[in-house]
């Protein structure tokens, strides 16, 4: 409206500015016309008597007044009788020029008491000698009219086209937005505990909007379903060695004069919950660690060899002591990735100590690193129990275990597997599994590397 309504403006004053010079050009163009048609009606004959019988024949506008001066100034004919100067002398700036020497043409117009006028003086030319003057004045109050009229008419334009305009975007304003306060609103007043999909009412932006929002939504309610599980698995986890706890403790309390064979007993089982609890939390911080702080992580490069070497060496007297053989092959050239050391060692050894726990004696494990062009491979197999086709996919979901019953024996939470894909994918990285059950399982972790990595 701002806009339109300083165009309005602008245009307007230009034109109007325009129309006054073209109209009042043409008006003053005239008078002199008529001024040096006069002029050249009486040069022939120069004298009283002839310019008192021809001029008052000569068509004169209306309030238009013609003076006839000679080379004196004394005026020698002047159209309007009521206040005629006959023969008094007269002498304006544009006759003075007029009679002078080289006696120029002029023409003027100007505003004198709220009326216009326009005046021209002329030589009164013959045989190249000035020999008078004619002035013409004529008023310009016809041409102002004209100005006024068109003014007026623009005015009213202008009004009307800002009215027109005002409604028109007004409308469009709250047709284009109305829209997007139907989204707000909805979004308002959606329940703080559920969340709901916007009604997609339109295929343009808003309705893109609102299919974006949507598959937001489906997102966030994703998010929220897997932290609830998460909370629920974990309270669960947390709870039943509390619980054994709290059964062990109670029966001890309860049994009198207790044989100090049956209270190590108990302390030793309670003992083992003890740990069991202290092994869950751990893993659980860990986790949240590398949720959160990512951006704290540090890569550096480092040769994963060392690493899986140390790893190895860890887990030599576990295997040792479920009679397990463990081997190591390892390249020959150093392994050098940009990694985070805590998080990687975490992955591969928690995917060994799996293959371990989930071997029975006699049987046996193999680690080997190797390598092709993109990516170096930490392979993890075992002769072990294997895992079931359809559950293949779940281990890595948290506090997810095959053999609950086993898995109670083992001391396993259920966390291993899915705080070492977290920490594998952290790298880019993904781990490949196949198993087959009573025959044994292989975890293959990739971890890729381009050369501008290294
Ligand atoms: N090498 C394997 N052989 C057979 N089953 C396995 C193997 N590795 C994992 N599993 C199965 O996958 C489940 C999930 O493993 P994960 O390491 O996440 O948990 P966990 O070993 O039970 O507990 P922890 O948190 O102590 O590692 C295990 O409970 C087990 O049933
Ligand atoms: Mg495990």
């Amino acid at each position: 409206m701002i806009i339109i309504v300083v165009v309005l403006l602008v245009l307007s004053s230009f034109l109007m500015n325009t129309l006054y010079s073209y109209l009042f050009d043409r008006k003053k163009m005239e008078v002199l016309t008529n001024a040096n048609i006069i002029a050249s009606i009486i040069s022939e004959n120069f004298t009283d008597e002839y310019i008192n019988l021809r001029l008052p024949q000569l068509p004169l506008e209306k309030n238009a007044r013609a003076i006839v001066v000679n080379t004196d100034s004394t005026v020698m004919y002047d159209s309007y009788k009521v206040t005629s100067i006959k023969d008094k002398t007269f002498i304006n700036a544009a006759i003075t020029d007029a009679l002078l020497a080289d006696g120029k043409n002029s023409s003027n117009a100007y505003k004198e008491n709220g009326n216009w006028f326009i005046d021209a003086a002329v030589p009164i030319i013959k045989n190249a000698q000035t020999i008078g003057a004619v002035y013409l004045i004529q008023s310009g109050d016809s041409t102002e009219d004209t100005i006024l009229h068109i003014r007026n008419a623009l005015f009213m334009l202008g009004g009307l086209i800002i009215v027109f305009v005002g409604i028109f975007s007004a409308s469009m304003a709250s047709l284009l937005t109305l829209p997007i306060e139907r989204f707000t609103k909805f979004i308002n007043n959606m329940p703080k505990d559920s969340l709901q999909h916007v009604p997609v009412t339109s295929r343009d932006e808003i309705g893109q909007l609102a299919i974006a929002f949507n598959s937001l939504i489906d997102r966030m309610a994703e998010v929220e379903d897997k932290r609830k599980v998460f909370v629920s698995n974990a309270s669960h986890e947390l709870k039943t060695p509390l619980s054994i706890i709290k059964l062990l403790s109670d029966s001890l309390i309860q049994t009198e004069n207790p044989d100090p064979e049956f209270i190590k007993e108990f302390l030793t089982d309670m003992n083992k919950e003890v740990e069991r609890l202290t092994r869950i939390i751990e893993k659980l911080l860990n986790m949240t660690q590398m949720d959160s702080s990512q951006a704290n992580m540090q890569f550096i490069h480092a040769d994963v060899r060392s690493i899986v070497q140390e790893i190895y060496e860890k887990l030599i007297p576990l295997a040792r002591n479920k009679d397990i053989e463990l081997t190591l092959i390892q390249p020959d050239d150093e392994v050098i990735l940009p990694i985070e050391q805590d998080t990687l060692t975490e992955a591969i050894y928690n995917i060994a100590d799996n293959s371990i726990k989930y071997t029975e004696p006699g049987g046996k494990v193999d680690i080997s690193v190797s390598r092709d062009l993109g990516n170096v491979y930490i392979d993890v197999s075992d002769t072990g129990i294997g895992i079931p086709k359809e559950e293949v996919q779940k281990i890595f979901d948290r506090f997810y275990r095959v053999d609950k019953a086993r898995a109670r024996e083992t001391g396993g939470s259920g966390l291993g597997l899915s705080i070492a894909l977290d920490a594998v994918k952290l790298h880019n990285g993904h781990i490949e599994v196949k198993s087959e059950e009573e025959a044994g399982s292989r975890f293959t972790i990739a971890l890729p590397y381009s050369e501008e990595s290294l």
